[in-house]
């Protein structure tokens, strides 16, 4: 069979990779499992109760429209100061992404990607035959913009920024953004917002979007309401991309998933205070984490913010190098820095996976310092 060498030439699904080194963690040890940023806590009560009344309506089972149920559409358009019309609902983040990009999609295009990046961003990107120009940030992990404009040529059609950022943590500021945006609106380029993580850093540090043309934003239902199973996240832009978009999910998905479309409205409506309490347990657990890697030998959190911290390590061998050696020797799997194309010497911890008894563990294990 001939399969395309652009298909060919996109990296294996880093989780799967992870998983398959998950395999070597020693008998006496329980996995510590901080890769794949997946709560560890099922969704609230309230979405619970959702998804089992729509579950006895027969219509939950027949096709939802394309763009969403309109009430869906409708709240979570409040949430984020648009219009419904402004808002498609998709089957997840990453196939907002993918949408959008399609509807962008022309031979020969580039995208500016802040690196290290979100791997599932990289190989949409190489799938759909985007040049990428690498951004890379700064020391502390922050999108350098002065370093921007010399990248942006005539071929470039947008730049791509995740904030709160996986696989950082680092969470730009709203004014940065808006002023990012309004640069973008200078030369003409769109501004791929991800706001998958938004909903776990204080609502101050959040980038309200409203109305803009040049900028379209994905967010996730999975993280914040911990339904990342039922594949619901969504499209914000223009209303104009968002009616083209309508063609590329008809033939992709059809529609998100309805069951998860009912859990995510449920989740609006009924468990903001369920949600800003797991952000509070999730903060502190950020919290201890650092206060942990103080006394750590060999270890240095860099950045950190809602799901994850990025961790420097101080010896001579490459990131999957480490991440073999904690797997194998502290029984902990964490993300190499070269499954989101950086070559520092680090691993993206999704610290928010454990609770504090795993950090005091973590801390446990790691105590002895580094011995390669
Ligand atoms: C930055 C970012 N975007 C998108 C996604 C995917 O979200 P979804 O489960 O809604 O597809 C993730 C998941 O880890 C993510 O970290």
């Amino acid at each position: 069979m001939k399969i395309t060498n652009q298909i060919q030439s996109v990296m294996a699904p880093p989780v799967s990779l992870a998983n398959a080194l998950k395999a070597r963690c020693p008998d006496h040890l329980t996995l510590l499992d901080l890769s794949q940023a997946v709560p560890g806590y099922p969704p609230s009560d309230d979405i619970l109760e959702a998804a089992a009344k729509a579950l006895t309506d027969p219509l939950t089972h027949k096709y939802a429209p394309a763009l969403g149920l309109a009430e869906l559409r409708e709240a979570h358009a409040t949430q984020m100061n648009v219009k419904p019309e402004q808002v498609a609902v998709t089957a997840g983040c990453n196939q907002a992404f993918a949408v959008a990009m399609q509807c962008l999609a022309q031979q020969g295009r580039k995208v500016v990607l802040p690196t290290p990046y979100y791997f599932n961003h990289q190989m949409t990107l190489q799938m759909q035959g985007f040049e990428i120009v690498p951004w890379p940030c700064r020391s502390d992990m922050s999108p350098d913009f002065d370093s921007l404009p010399s990248l942006i040529t005539p071929d470039v059609c947008a730049v791509v920024l995740v904030s709160p950022n996986n696989p950082t943590g680092y969470t730009s500021a709203p004014d940065a953004i808006r002023s990012l945006l309004a640069q973008c609106e200078s030369w003409g380029i769109h501004l791929i917002l991800d706001s998958t993580y938004q909903d776990f850093v204080p609502p101050e540090q959040r980038f309200i979007p409203g109305v803009y043309d040049r900028l379209i934003q994905v967010y996730s239902f999975s993280k914040a309401y911990a339904m990342a199973g039922h594949r619901v996240g969504s499209l914000i832009g223009p209303q104009a991309l968002i009616e083209q978009a309508e063609k590329v999910i008809d033939c992709w998905a059809i529609c998100a998933p309805r069951l998860g479309q009912h859990m995510a409205l449920a989740g609006i409506q009924m468990a903001q205070d369920w949600l800003r309490d797991w952000r509070g347990r999730i903060e502190q657990r950020e919290r201890l984490l650092r206060r942990a890697f103080q006394s750590l030998p060999g270890y240095d959190i860099v950045a950190s913010g809602a799901y994850f911290a990025w961790m420097r390590f101080d010896a001579d061998v490459d990131s999957v190098s480490m991440a073999t050696h904690w797997i194998e020797q502290r029984g902990t799997m964490a993300l190499p820095a070269a499954y989101f194309g950086s070559d520092q010497p680090a691993l993206r911890l999704a610290f928010a996976n454990i609770d504090e008894a795993g950090i005091d563990e973590l801390a446990r294990r790691l105590g002895e310092g580094i011995q390669l």
